[in-house]
């Protein structure tokens, strides 16, 4: 039987270009390993790369990094991925956007951008940054708008930004960001080394729960709130990419095809690499994306739970990080027999002081 009956198409594509970045933000995500500048897939790479993801049935790409404005050849990228026939979105810091550069990408086809910002307060911001970025990013977002495009801003909550959250919402709107995403930090990669400075307490958690309520209902129809809530306080996990191997893909800046943008997290997954291997073959074939694809993978803990079709068995990548195995329920869910896990670092009462990005090599 051809696998590619049961498995349906990618829709979207996370194009990392590169890792470089001009912030150090503690709470990113990317792996502890950043790949450097001569590793990263040259012009020719990403757009055969593109065209590919497109050939397979991605419909929306999502360029990002590091900072993806760090690439020269971004203009040409964007109009490839729109020429196919792409949703196109720049996920950016909004550092080294000019209104120039801006309108080459919109002329190009950029259909959406995604700004981030660390803070309501610039001294907090650009600590939280490490660099002097957030007039900056006022701007970039002011360029968004003149240029008619929509605009989400992206906040990373955490422990040091949780009481601004009400100020946050207002920045939002200052900006005229049309979506706003409120996401507690999840701990992959660099995030993880720092998990207990960035760790919510729950009076924060419970604090903003009615900020956040009142403003999505003031904002209806004008703004749109998403709260990704902190996972490890929450008695079943998040349905972590819709499923492994379900919906997107990531290709890393050096071309290494992720099931999700933290799998390099799983040391034991065998990663192909879209320079030597058709995208459609890894999608539908490899053993990276067929390892827990389904639910033949499941132990019996979520094999046999009703909440399975929901939640898919939480995270591969957490699992992995706090039980060494993939294969394990995510420790989030109080089901599995790992949560105390969980509750250990809930319960830890340190607060470390946080510990910046560094660059990439
Ligand atoms: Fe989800 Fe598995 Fe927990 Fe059930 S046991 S809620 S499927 S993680
Ligand atoms: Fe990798 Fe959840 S972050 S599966």
């Amino acid at each position: 039987m051809d696998l590619t009956d049961d498995v349906a198409a990618p829709l979207g594509l996370l194009a990392e270009l590169t890792h470089r970045c001009p912030l150090h933000c503690a709470y990113c995500s990317n792996p502890l390993e950043l790949a450097a500048r001569d590793e990263e897939m040259s012009t020719a790479e990403w757009l055969e790369a593109l065209s590919q993801a497109r050939a397979l049935g991605v419909l929306q790409v999502h360029l990002s990094g590091g900072e993806p404005l760090a690439r020269p050849d971004l203009p040409r990228l964007v109009g490839h991925a729109s020429d196919l026939g792409c949703y196109v979105n720049l996920v950016t810091s909004g550092l080294g956007l000019t209104e120039a550069r801006l309108r080459d990408l919109a002329g190009r086809g950029l259909a959406h951008v995604q700004l981030s910002a660390q803070a309501a307060t610039r001294e907090r911001a650009n600590r939280l940054a490490g660099a002097k970025a957030f007039d900056r990013k006022l701007a970039a977002a002011a360029l968004v708008k003149a240029a008619g495009l929509p605009l989400t801003v992206n906040v990373v909550l955490h422990r040091q930004n949780h009481d601004e959250l009400a100020g946050i919402i207002e920045l939002a709107e200052t900006l005229g960001a049309d979506r706003l995403e409120l996401a507690n930090t999840q701990y992959y990669g660099w995030a993880l080394r720092n998990r207990e400075a960035l760790m919510p307490t729950r009076a924060q958690l419970d604090a903003a729960e009615p900020v956040v309520r009142a403003a999505i209902e003031r904002l209806r129809g004008t703004m749109e709130i998403i709260y990704v809530v902190a996972d490890y306080y929450e008695p079943f996990p998040k349905p972590c990419m819709h499923g492994w191997g379900a919906r997107q893909l990531t290709i890393a800046p050096d071309g290494t095809v992720l099931p999700c943008p933290a799998a390099t997290a799983i040391t034991t997954l065998t990663l192909d690499n879209v320079r030597d291997t058709p995208l459609a073959d890894i999608w539908y074939h490899s053993p990276s994306f067929t390892a827990y694809r389904g639910e033949e993978w499941m132990s019996e803990t979520c094999r046999s739970c009703d909440r399975r079709g929901t939640d898919f068995g939480g995270c591969r990548c957490q699992a992995f990080q706090l039980t060494g195995d993939a294969a394990n329920t995510d420790p989030v869910c109080s089901r599995s027999p790992h949560r105390g896990l969980v509750d250990l670092v809930l319960d830890a009462p340190a607060t470390p002081e946080l510990v910046m990005r560094g660059p990439a090599r």
